[in-house]
């Protein structure tokens, strides 16, 4: 049996989710894509549906568990499960330093980043088990998840290093079934995550980097789609490193 290819997009509405809706929309048939948002989904809207796909939004701001738990319902309701999750919201990029740490803030990344994750998971992956088909998860991590991290990035790296725990304990858990958990790496991507940060130091970061340029969306949507495809069947638990070369692990 042919299963339909059910996209459940978190944080669909950030650059690369944009992106990445544009590039299923151009190439999959008859494909629903569940596009989360939390504030805006104009450039989701303005998307013009091609070859019978399908785009379902729902919104709902993942540091609260009450609408976690409506996105779950509804989705579950709607479609079951999905056949394929990427896991891409994040609070907006903050420096922080240990002498302004707020256990608050942390907590807040947390609830997005990790917690929405594990509940989504617990309701979703038992169903996506029984799918008759090659089901997926592609979670969005760091660069600073490999070698050095850059410094006063503690909430952003103590968070991705979390998410990447929880990647590879759900990996090792349901190894040998019919799904695939895999975590993508990129270096910073010139996207409005960075709008916090002084412009001068993304014009360093892209001077001081292979090919003296940043990552653009463009860069990182191929490599989610191989994580999301059968060529990529065999990988399982692993932190995908798509920096150009900037970081060799
Ligand atoms: N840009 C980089 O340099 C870089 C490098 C490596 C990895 N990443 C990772 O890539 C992912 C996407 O980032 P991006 O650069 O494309 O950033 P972005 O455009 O700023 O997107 C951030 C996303 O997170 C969502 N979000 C924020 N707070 C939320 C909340 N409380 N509840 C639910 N969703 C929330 C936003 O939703 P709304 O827009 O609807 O509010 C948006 O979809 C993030 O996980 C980031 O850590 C980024």
């Amino acid at each position: 049996m042919n299963e339909k290819k059910i996209y459940l997009i978190l944080g669909a509405s950030s650059d690369i989710g944009s992106e990445l809706v544009k590039d299923l929309n151009d190439t999959e048939k008859e494909a629903v894509m569940i596009c989360h948002y939390r504030s805006q989904c104009e450039k989701l809207a303005e998307i013009n549906l091609k070859n019978g796909n399908q785009i379902d939004f729902i919104q709902a701001d993942l540091s609260l568990q009450d609408e976690v738990h409506a996105l779950i319902d509804y989705v579950k309701r709607q479609y079951n499960s999905p056949v394929y999750i990427v896991h891409l919201p994040a609070n907006k990029f903050e420096y922080t330093k240990l002498k302004t740490f707020s256990w608050e803030t942390l907590q807040r990344d947390m609830e997005i980043q990790v917690h929405a994750l594990i509940e989504i998971m617990k309701a979703f992956l038992p169903h996506m088990l029984k799918r008759d088909c090659m089901t997926k998860v592609v979670i969005m991590l760091s660069a600073y998840t490999m070698g050095n991290p850059p410094k006063y990035m503690m909430n952003y790296i103590v968070t991705k290093y979390a998410l990447l725990g929880l990647m590879k304990s759900l990996a090792i858990d349901y190894a040998g079934k019919n799904i695939r958990i895999n975590g993508i790496s990129p270096s910073m991507m010139e996207t409005k995550f960075l709008d916090n940060v002084d412009e001068r130091i993304v014009q360093l970061n892209a001077y001081n980097s292979v090919g003296k340029r940043n990552a653009q969306v463009s860069d990182i949507v191929p490599a989610i789609r191989f994580l999301l495809s059968d060529a990529s069947n065999y990988l399982h638990g692993t932190n995908l490193n798509v920096t150009n070369g900037n970081i060799i692990s």
